[in-house]
């Protein structure tokens, strides 16, 4: 149980602050049972004010002695200078979690030196609001119990899927790793799209992403496949099946799936190096 473990979060930016505050809001993890670190010593006041009675530090050897799970949110470049740090220092058995795109589950292992339980875990920015989409996929050593502990941490920031096989977390990254960006630009046109029509931009920006997050949300409430919900607003004759035609003689379909065929291959060449 995660309530049990002492928790190390390795470069708590976006991603790691994101996370550790989710635990501590949700009380899954008391503040003495976490560490986190920052590179920069100017970063340090912000981070402890953030989060409270944790302990915040640039000491990333420190923070992993007697860590019982380590999770790594730097930036893939900043990687290699971390683990050459830590090296030493982490006990054999401890739980790795990653965030990090492209670094696979062997190569984290390898180069700690051991045989350690590794999950990787793909989230992305809604985390900071906590409706993060998390993938995860456990890696040689990892098992089940290693699995459900990775759960329980992406859970405080969101949604979990069910895990998948490490060679799809490119396709995840392509898809909902990189996919808030790409629904913010459909809240974009569709803003661009109600002013071309009249409606003041304030408000048809509002309608816009009030529109995205109601849709999100009934089809994750109701579990209904999206064709059934969308069949459900389309009269024969009327203005939805009408824009529905229009969506897909202009393709709308086949260039998500080509934008996330591309994405998905950006991902594979980045982590290849
Ligand atoms: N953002 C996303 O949507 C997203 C989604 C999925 C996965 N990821 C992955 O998650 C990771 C974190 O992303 P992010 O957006 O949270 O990045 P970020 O905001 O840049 O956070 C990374 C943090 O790592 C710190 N850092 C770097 N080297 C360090 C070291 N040696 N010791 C301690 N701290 C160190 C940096 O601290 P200083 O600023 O003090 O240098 C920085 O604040 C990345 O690997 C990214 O690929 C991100």
């Amino acid at each position: 149980m995660l309530r049990d473990q002492t928790l190390a979060v390795l470069g708590a930016g976006n991603i790691g602050r994101a996370l550790v505050g989710g635990l501590l809001r949700g009380g899954d993890l008391p503040a003495g049972q976490i560490r986190a670190t920052r590179r920069s010593e100017d970063a340090l006041d912000a981070l402890r004010q953030h989060l409270p009675g944790v302990d915040v530090s640039t000491d990333n050897p420190a923070a992993v002695r007697g860590a019982s799970v380590v999770l790594v949110t730097v930036k893939p470049q900043n990687v290699d200078a971390l683990l050459d740090e830590i090296r030493e220092h982490v006990a054999p058995g401890t739980l790795v979690l990653s965030t990090l795109a492209g670094v696979t589950t062997a190569t984290l292992a390898q180069a700690l030196g051991q045989d350690l339980p590794v999950v990787r875990a793909m989230p992305n920015t809604p985390a900071l609001v906590d409706e993060g989409a998390t993938a995860i996929a456990p890696g040689a050593h990892a098992g089940d119990a290693h699995v459900a502990l990775a759960r329980e941490v992406f859970l405080a920031v969101g949604g979990v899927v069910e895990e998948v096989p490490e060679h799809l977390m490119d396709a995840v990254t392509g898809l909902s790793g990189s996919g808030p960006a790409y629904v913010f630009m459909v809240i974009e046109a569709l803003t661009d799209a109600g002013v071309k029509q009249g409606l003041p931009r304030a408000v048809s920006r509002r309608l816009s992403m009030q529109t995205v997050l109601g849709a999100a949300r009934l089809a994750i409430e109701t579990g209904e496949h999206p064709a059934i919900l969308r069949d459900q607003v389309t009269t024969p004759g009327g203005t939805t099946i009408t824009a529905v035609a229009e969506l897909e003689k202009q393709g709308l379909r086949s260039m998500f799936i080509d934008t996330v065929a591309m994405a998905t291959e950006r991902s594979r060449q980045l982590g290849e190096g």
